[in-house]
């Protein structure tokens, strides 16, 4: 491991005005989004699916990286380059999720996520790719009795021992730690437990010497659960969301990328645009790393249709110009008609 490599990846990666797409939807995750505009999923129209976002004209002028899935890194677009090269010679940077999905915990149903077994190995093999940064994602649902100490434990131990093979190998890590939205919960719930598991992974990853420096934080916004009644307003998502990150991520650590997590596309670039707007002092740059929120409605264009590609392309590029525009806090909702 270089450190120069870090932080020339960091220094690519951490723009005013730009975010990370997060395109690397496994195969079911991926079948369940293409089901949805009755496509069937196989590894073709997967191939299109990313195409047709990747292939986006200016995706550059609002996007710094490219969170990829396995298949997409050996996939090519309809010109016939690599979508690594593709993103590269873009000047986006390309990146991996070496993530293996999750597996049970425990009784209450819990997960934990798989894949520290020969990541080393995985990720030598990537970087002949040209991907320079991986994702790994960690979940913990909110119920009476969870998140668990257990859950929590393990997965900010996992998250920090992947951020550290990750590191040494040369890759920059989004570390994804996402309190999942499904729920009745309030949005006092969703902060207690956002703060408890960010004090886990904090102190997870400062026990094995990560460097937080050369590490993206992927978060879930503070927020009610999905089915709440009375569900806060977007001044107090913004405001609550700002004031649990401050408490717990430590200022040298260079950015924060959201995840959208069942916002809608509105809402997520309402909440991005109001925590630059709420006049404080952010020591990190605070960005996106959406993936339905960025790509729901250039697929729902898009239909699997050829005809459609550039509908579906202008989508994308919308939902990114918007988003682009509320990490400067320069968003509004006039901008939606
Ligand atoms: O792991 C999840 C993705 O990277 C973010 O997806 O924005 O749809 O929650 P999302």
């Amino acid at each position: 491991m270089t450190n120069q490599e870090l932080k020339q990846t960091i220094k690519d990666m951490v723009i005013v005005g730009k975010g990370i797409l997060a395109a690397d939807e496994g195969l079911k995750s991926a079948a369940k989004r293409l089901a949805a505009i009755n496509v069937e999923s196989t590894e073709e129209t997967r191939r299109q699916y990313r195409n047709l976002i990747l292939s986006a004209p200016q995706l550059e002028n609002y996007i710094v990286g490219v969170i990829l899935f396995e298949e997409t890194l050996y996939q090519k677009s309809n010109d016939g380059v690599l979508f690594p090269e593709l993103l590269a010679k873009k000047g986006i940077v390309p990146g991996i999720k070496v993530d293996q999905g999750l597996a049970d915990l425990n009784d209450s149903g819990e997960k934990y996520t798989k894949g520290l077994d020969g990541l080393g190995d995985r990720l030598e093999v990537y970087k002949k790719t040209g991907a320079r940064f991986t994702k790994w994602r960690a979940v913990y649902n909110i119920s009476e009795n969870t998140p668990s100490d257990e859950s929590i434990k393990k997965n900010a131990e996992d998250l920090a021992k992947y951020a550290k093979i990750c590191q040494e190998h040369g890759f920059v890590p989004i570390v994804e730690p996402e309190v999942l939205i499904d729920g009745t919960h309030s949005i006092e719930t969703c902060n207690k437990v956002t703060d408890k598991v960010l004090k886990a992974v904090f102190e997870a990853l400062k026990k094995e010497n990560v460097a937080l420096d050369c590490t993206i934080l992927k978060p879930s916004m503070v927020i009610s659960g999905k089915e709440a009644d009375n569900r806060a307003n977007v001044d107090e998502v913004a405001k609550q969301t700002i004031k649990i990150l401050k408490e717990n991520v430590p200022a040298e650590l260079p950015s924060i990328n959201f995840l959208s997590g069942g916002q809608t596309p509105e809402e997520s670039t309402a909440h991005l645009n109001r925590i630059h707007t709420l006049g404080e002092e952010l020591p990190w740059y605070v960005s996106f790393s959406y993936a339905r929120a960025l790509q729901g409605p250039a697929l729902k264009a898009w239909q699997g249709k050829d005809e459609n590609i550039e509908a579906g392309q202008r989508e994308f590029l919308k939902r990114a110009k918007l988003n682009s525009l509320a990490t400067q806090g320069k968003y509004t909702e006039d901008m939606e008609k």
